[in-house]
């Protein structure tokens, strides 16, 4: 079983040779075919077709597609997910659909360690509204939901910073029994782990693209909206794309009746092009394979790092299915180990206060990656590499 999915796409991705990257859970390879498709939209459609790339080659129905795309890889049904922008504005439409179809006299709850964004925009959204926020530990989530007045759960999914996944099927069962409109932040689940928006009955759903689904560096975001509410709501960012009829130039806004409603403006093309294509891979692939062979390379890592005896301890969960495609370790001077691994050539990344986070996409990382890893952090740690000022010098992404 181990490694089935290494040996078929490992190849289509490239990589620097000798890197070993754990960091797919920031930023996802590229495939190396989506060069062909950077180069068919720049230099076919763009640099033969110019502003006839519009109708031609399909430009605009490219969040459409794409966003039926991405649907099959949660479980939404066709024409209940489009995409575009970042996943910060996703989110902020999808809070404004959640206080449009939620009972009002409740709050927003949501926890402290989520993605600190999310609770600036949560906040953000909120602060004119006649509706608070709640933002509570981890584990009292479940407690809240029950005791407090809750209008709208705000959760994201595996936690950014150990990995932790929230249990989304009990989680989404009290919301519905509680009448409580769940929003779900995807970002590290989709193409990691499978997840059925439809099945869940989950309310909302957004996710970015550039991590698992290596649409590249500031890939476009999506957004998923449960059929039975997209014609309720109003979008709070009325942008023309989200109009019936874009090119009636009608200066009254007419949400379009459909998903579209949920665009905003003119997508990027180019950035469009390269992550339809590098969502191709994805029709031959299962997502429980990929979640069983990320667990066994998580557990298998934990388990070679322990062996260390490094004073590194586990933040994420020790049960594998407790745990998304990442391992995050608490250590001191975490920020310097990182730096010199990443100078010999293990990509990961570091995370405030004290925290090596290590992710790991079965698509190219393999049971081979995990030996190497955990042989060149020994070295660095034992020879105390790390220990060179340079690795101390702090950069402005970390
Ligand atoms: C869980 C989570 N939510 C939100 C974001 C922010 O996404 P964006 O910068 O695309 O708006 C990130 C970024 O990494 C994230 O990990």
């Amino acid at each position: 079983m181990v490694n089935t999915l290494y040996k078929k796409y490992r190849s289509l991705f490239q990589m620097p040779k000798d890197w070993i990257y754990l960091d797919g859970n920031s930023l996802g390879p590229l495939q190396k075919n989506n060069l062909k498709s950077l180069y068919n939209v720049t230099s076919n459609e763009w640099g033969k077709q110019i502003i006839k790339g519009w109708n031609k080659s399909g430009w605009m129905t490219q969040p459409d597609k794409i966003g039926n795309q991405i649907a099959n890889l949660i479980g939404a049904d066709k024409n209940t997910v489009t995409v575009g922008d970042s996943l910060a504005i996703k989110l902020y439409q999808a809070l404004s659909g959640a206080t449009q179809v939620s009972k009002t006299n409740g709050c927003l709850l949501s926890d402290d360690s989520n993605f600190p964004s999310d609770l600036y925009i949560a906040n953000s959204f909120l602060k004119d509204k006649n509706l608070p926020m709640r933002i509570v530990k981890r584990n009292k989530i479940k407690g809240e939901l029950k005791n407090k007045n809750v209008s709208i759960l705000m959760l994201t999914h595996v936690d950014y910073r150990n990995g932790e996944i929230y249990d989304l099927n009990k989680l989404s069962k009290i919301a519905q029994k509680l009448g409580i409109i769940t929003v779900w932040d995807l970002a590290h689940s989709v193409g990691a782990l499978p997840v059925n928006v439809k099945k869940e009955n989950i309310d909302f759903a957004v996710g970015c693209t550039y991590k698992y689904l290596c649409g590249g560096p500031g890939s476009p975001a999506f957004i998923y909206v449960n059929p039975k509410h997209i014609k309720k709501i109003n979008p709070v960012i009325a942008g023309w794309l989200g109009h019936q009829k874009p090119f009636d130039f009608d200066i009254s806004y007419k949400p379009a009746e459909d998903i579209k409603r949920f665009r905003i403006g003119t997508p990027p093309v180019i950035q469009m092009a390269i992550l339809e294509s590098a969502l191709k891979i994805w029709k031959n692939i299962d997502l429980n394979i990929v979640r069983k062979e990320a667990e066994f390379l998580t557990s298998f890592f934990i388990k070679r790092i322990n062996r260390l005896n490094c004073k590194m301890i586990l933040l994420s969960p020790i049960k594998p299915e407790k745990r998304g495609s990442q391992v995050s370790f608490q250590t001191d001077n975490a920020y310097e180990k990182m730096q010199a691994l990443i100078d010999f050539n293990v990509i990961g990344d570091y995370r405030e206060p004290d925290i090596m986070r290590f992710g790991f996409n079965p698509l190219y990382n393999s049971e081979k990656d995990v030996i190497k890893a955990t042989e060149i952090l020994k070295f660095i740690l034992k020879k105390d590499i790390w220990k060179k000022k340079k690795y101390a010098k702090r950069k402005l992404v970390t």
